[in-house]
């Protein structure tokens, strides 16, 4: 069966993230907000299939892990019917996903019910195309390494299979930007998640985050408040997509959505090695001379710290802001030391009384740890941070 959807697809637990940001970006870049999506488990939205959303929603989105365009739903239980239905419907698909002499290639996902195995559905799906797509007149060959349309297969919730275009040629987790990953580097995707649930707001505020490893929160924070684009070559070859104005063969990078966006953000470390990375990022990201990197013991930060950087920067000492770390979780610490990184920080936050601070941990203590000085937190949300049952903890100082 043909069908026609646009399924963006993220963390568990980061739906009502992803349609927030959707609508920020929607309104700014196509001034409209996007329809209500059906929410799909704790981490899918899916709309009716839009281009100029799907262009969006690739080009900007930072939150999301996967943008896919659902194409072909097949209720075939063997390779042979599932073959059949999807060549029929290829044939007789007029939506322009392809350009004669382009390569593709095919994965599969979420596979195990399916009655036969991960390999043999791979080739099913890919004959499917090519033989479907030849009696369009169009011939379409298999490109492993460097493919024009990367193609997923998967079972879904009711065990249908359903083909789907990747039309971010591959995980929107990686921006491409990371040089240096430090020890335990958030990805990049999830900064931008707590950035959202933090509700960062970069026209007002201050960004600080006190152990920030190899800069991946700052480094997003700059890029999301200036709404920068990703190049994504993949829609440049779906002519469907394809901008008017852009020839194939050369894609242009879409414009900034808040180009003069120059919030103050700041990430220290303690270990300098660590920081070398951040800025190696930083540079690599576009950014090392939007943000600050400096070392320090998150213990000694205090809003004078901050306010003698704005100054240097020729700004105003921020009003307030948002404090945000990913800290150590205890994996290469024991209690004692932990207790000791998150009474730090507990001090720290005590220091910038109507600031807010952001934490994701998936050790119990610093709940606890705050308790004590700050209180209780205002959202405690659980988060998966690199298979491990993490927590995202928001609290008002
Ligand atoms: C989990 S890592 C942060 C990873 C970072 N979010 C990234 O994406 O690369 C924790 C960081 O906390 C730093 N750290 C630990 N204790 C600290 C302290 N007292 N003051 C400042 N930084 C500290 C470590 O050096 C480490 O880089």
């Amino acid at each position: 069966m043909i069908i026609d959807e646009l399924r963006i697809v993220g963390s568990t637990q980061t739906n009502v993230v992803m349609e927030a940001e959707l609508t920020r970006v929607c309104q700014k870049a196509l001034n409209r907000r996007p329809g209500k999506p059906r929410k799909e488990g704790l981490g899918q939205l899916v709309f009716p299939f839009e281009a100029d959303l799907a262009r969006v929603a690739v080009t900007y989105l930072r939150t999301p892990t996967r943008v896919v365009w659902d194409v072909y739903r097949s209720r075939a239980t063997r390779l042979e019917p599932l073959f059949e239905e999807l060549m029929e419907d290829i044939r007789t698909d007029a939506r322009g996903l392809w350009r004669d002499g382009d390569g593709i290639s095919v994965e599969v996902r979420r596979m195990e019910e399916f009655a036969a195995g991960e390999r043999q559905v791979v080739g099913t799906v890919k004959n499917a195309l090519i033989d479907g797509a030849a009696r369009r007149g169009v011939r379409l060959h298999v490109d492993a390494d460097r493919p024009a349309t990367r193609w997923v297969a998967r079972l879904d919730d009711k065990n249908e299979l359903v083909v789907s275009i990747d039309l971010g040629g591959g995980s929107l987790a990686h921006r491409g930007w990371r040089r240096e990953a430090g020890e335990a580097p958030l990805r990049e995707h999830l900064a931008s998640v707590l950035l959202m649930l933090g509700r960062f707001d970069p026209r007002s505020e201050a960004l600080v985050d006190p152990m920030c490893g190899a800069g991946t929160i700052p480094i997003e924070a700059v890029l999301m408040a200036r709404g920068e684009p990703r190049l994504v070559p993949a829609l440049e070859r779906i002519p469907v997509l394809t901008s008017k104005a852009t020839p194939a063969s050369s894609p242009a990078k879409a414009a900034a959505l808040w180009p003069d966006a120059a919030p103050l953000v700041v990430g220290c470390d303690v270990d300098l090695e660590v920081l070398r990375s951040a800025k190696d990022n930083a540079r690599s990201a576009g950014v090392v001379d939007a943000l600050t990197l400096q070392r320090s013991d998150a213990i000694t930060l205090k809003p004078a710290v901050i306010a003698d950087i704005a100054k240097e920067r020729g700004r105003e000492p921020p009003a307030t802001g948002l404090i945000l770390c990913n800290p150590p979780y205890g994996e290469r610490l024991d209690e004692y030391d932990l207790t000791e990184v998150y009474e730090a920080l507990a001090t720290m936050c005590a220091r910038f009384p109507g600031w807010r601070a952001g934490f994701i941990t998936a050790s119990p203590l610093l709940e606890r740890v705050f308790y004590g000085s700050i209180g209780q937190p205002r959202i405690k949300k659980p988060m998966a941070n690199a298979n491990l049952r993490a927590y995202f903890l928001l609290y008002d100082l």
